[in-house]
Formats: C-alpha cells, sequence, structure tokens
C-alpha cells in the first residue's frame, strides 16, 4: 500500500505531463516566433520593437487587463488569425505552423470543447507562465 501511494503521484505527474498543458513546448514556440517583438520576458521590449510604428504589446499584463484572468482564448485568436486584422495591426506574419499538427479540445467558453490546434494552446499555456504577479 505504501508503494502505492508513493507511485500514485509519479504517475499522476507522467498523466499531467501527456496530456496536460505544455508550456515547455510553447516557450521554444514562443522564443522563435514571438520573442524578436514581444520580447524574451513578454514586456514589449525585442529587438525588433524599436523598428515598429505601433509597439508590440506588453504579453506579462495580460491577466492584469482582463480582470484577472488569463485570457488565452483571446490570446490565441490574436495568433490564429481569426483576429488578424484586429490583432496586430495587420501586421502579424503569418503563423501558419502553429497550425498544423495534432489538435487537443478546449472549451473555449461557450461549454463546446472545440478542437483547437495542439501548438496554439502550448503558446497560450506559456504565455499565461509570463504573467507578473503584482
Ligand atoms: C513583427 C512583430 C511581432 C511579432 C513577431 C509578434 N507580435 Fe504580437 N504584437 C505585435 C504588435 C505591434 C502588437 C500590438 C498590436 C496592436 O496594438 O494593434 C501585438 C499584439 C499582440 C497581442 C495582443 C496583446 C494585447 O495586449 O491585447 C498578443 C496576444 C500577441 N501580440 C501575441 C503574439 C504572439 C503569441 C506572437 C508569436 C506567435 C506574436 N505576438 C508575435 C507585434 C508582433
Amino acid at each position: 500500500m505504501k508503494t502505492l501511494l508513493a507511485i500514485l503521484p509519479v504517475l499522476a505527474a507522467a498523466a499531467c505531463a501527456m496530456q496536460g498543458p505544455q508550456p515547455e513546448a510553447g516557450r521554444a514556440l514562443y522564443s522563435d516566433l514571438c520573442a524578436s517583438c514581444h520580447g524574451v520576458d513578454g514586456r514589449g521590449d525585442g529587438p525588433m520593437a524599436a523598428q515598429l510604428k505601433v509597439k508590440p504589446a506588453n504579453l506579462t499584463t495580460l491577466s492584469a487587463r482582463h480582470g484577472g484572468t488569463f485570457p488565452r482564448v483571446y490570446v490565441m485568436s490574436m495568433i490564429d488569425g481569426y483576429n488578424r486584422a484586429k490583432g496586430h495591426g495587420g501586421m502579424m506574419p503569418v503563423f501558419d505552423p502553429l497550425l498544423q499538427g495534432p489538435t487537443v479540445l478546449i472549451d473555449t467558453g461557450d461549454g463546446v470543447e472545440t478542437p483547437t490546434p495542439a501548438r496554439l494552446v502550448d503558446l497560450a499555456d506559456y504565455i499565461q507562465t509570463l504573467q507578473s504577479k503584482g
């Protein structure tokens, strides 16, 4: 019994690693595709920021600016193009690779589990880890 109890958390962690959010995967996507403008830590101060007419948004204050809840669906909509005309003032490069590959089921706020590209979710989960605490 003791052994079983000791093993359970390990199994649970392994199951999470397989199915749950994968911010680590998101980190790589973020540094490849987003950090040049939004900065390594998301403050909007990437190396390309100085050359842009519209300053890249500070992604560490998304939760604070959305009533304390991380706006995951909004963030994904900014990336996936549904919101491209609005987000990034039309100048967002195309992030098609983010939309390819496996999908996961996500409740996008309407109670309906919608197949969503896993990479997009990983990226949003990573950006959630950048939220400033204060
Ligand atoms: C070429 C520079 C550039 C790149 C690359 C870029 N962004 Fe942006 N992003 C911007 C700018 C500029 C804005 C502000 C646009 C505006 O206010 O209309 C913005 C806005 C956003 C917003 C809205 C933030 C808010 O406060 O409402 C999100 C979310 C976002 N970007 C996520 C990303 C993600 C994720 C990536 C990588 C997949 C990325 N961006 C790559 C320049 C960029």
